[in-house]
């Protein structure tokens, strides 16, 4: 199946309530384990790759894999650049056959990020590619930048920025962060701002970063077998599920499905001590991928049989 652009994915999600699950891929394992949950769901699918992920595998390779993915698709799936850091990644990622980028203006003054983003777009919708950007800043890590607090989105700046940018869909900050550690105490998020975001932006796809639930047996699991995973907390699948109706169309989770490999692999490595074939702990560790977005599309996406 050829790479589908998000358009009519999100209008339906956004008609029906539910949201597309847009899932970080970095490897062979990754892809393939998220690609059978998605067959076996019959779910539309987001593969999204980081500058991160670019810069480990190459993004020759990563595309040539997600082709492979593709070509034996019989689902819907997008690809998307997760966090282009300027203009010309994003470009890179264009003309190298995604149908979707993010370009990352958030850390940026307001009037700066509308003009990155503005460029993206106006280089992307001449080439049919969809545009992804962020107002708002999540607190968390990722690859180009980091930030000890959050600061949540303006709806008004919302309405402003998407209207002046021309972006197709905006990622908001209501309290999700990336990474496995997001809240000290109770698990929070805005759904007023959220809610007022939506009413003032009817319609439009809304995007939520930061949406791994951190399942707390996986978190046991990798403690019980060597890990240091301390006091993770995720955001609680029915808060995401939640969002879901309320014009959230794309939902990003990493964390989820390094935490279920990471966690599998030390099981394995554990109980099997003389095992050194790579494929003897890669292999439950796909397994773990697939049946995380499984659970994913079940329980926070609402996306099974929406083909
Ligand atoms: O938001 C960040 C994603 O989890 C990607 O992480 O930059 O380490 O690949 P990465
Ligand atoms: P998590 O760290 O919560 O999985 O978020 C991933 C993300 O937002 C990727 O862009
Ligand atoms: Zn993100």
């Amino acid at each position: 199946m050829p790479i589908t652009t998000p358009k009519e994915m999100f209008a339906r999600a956004y008609k029906e309530g539910y949201a597309i699950g847009a899932f970080n891929v970095n490897n062979m394992e990754i892809i393939q384990g998220i690609m059978q949950a998605g067959a076996e769901e019959r779910s539309p699918l987001i593969l999204q790759v980081s500058a991160g992920a670019r810069k480990y595998a190459g993004q020759v390779y990563i595309m040539k894999l997600v082709e492979a993915a593709l070509a034996e698709a019989d689902i819907p799936v997008v690809v998307h650049l997760d966090h282009g850091p300027d203009f010309e990644l994003c470009k890179a990622c264009i003309d190298g056959g995604f149908s979707s980028v993010m370009i990352d203006g958030s850390h940026l003054p307001f009037e700066e990020n509308i003009a990155v983003t503005k460029q993206v777009v106006d280089y992307a919708h001449d080439r049919g590619v969809w545009v992804e950007a962020e107002l708002g800043r999540l607190a968390g890590v990722e690859e180009h930048v980091s930030s000890e607090s959050s600061i949540y989105t303006d709806p008004d700046q919302a309405v402003e920025f998407a209207q002046r940018s021309g972006c197709d869909s905006l990622a908001i900050a209501i309290g999700t962060s990336h990474g496995a550690y997001k809240f000290k105490g109770e698990a929070k998020l805005d759904f007023e701002r959220l809610d007022k975001i939506s009413s003032m932006m009817p319609g439009y796809p809304l995007v939520l970063h930061g949406a791994s639930s951190v399942p707390q047996e996986f978190v046991a699991m990798a403690n019980e077998y060597g890990g240091k995973l301390g006091d993770a907390k995720g955001v609680p699948e029915e808060m995401l599920r939640q969002a879901a109706k309320s014009g959230v169309c794309k939902i990003n989770i990493d964390s989820d499905i390094r935490l279920a490999m990471t966690a599998n692999i030390r099981k394995y490595m554990a109980e099997h001590p003389e095992a050194f074939d790579p494929r003897a702990y890669l292999k439950p560790a796909r397994q773990a991928v697939k049946d995380m977005v499984q659970r994913k599309i079940r329980n926070v996406l609402g996306s099974s049989n929406k083909i």
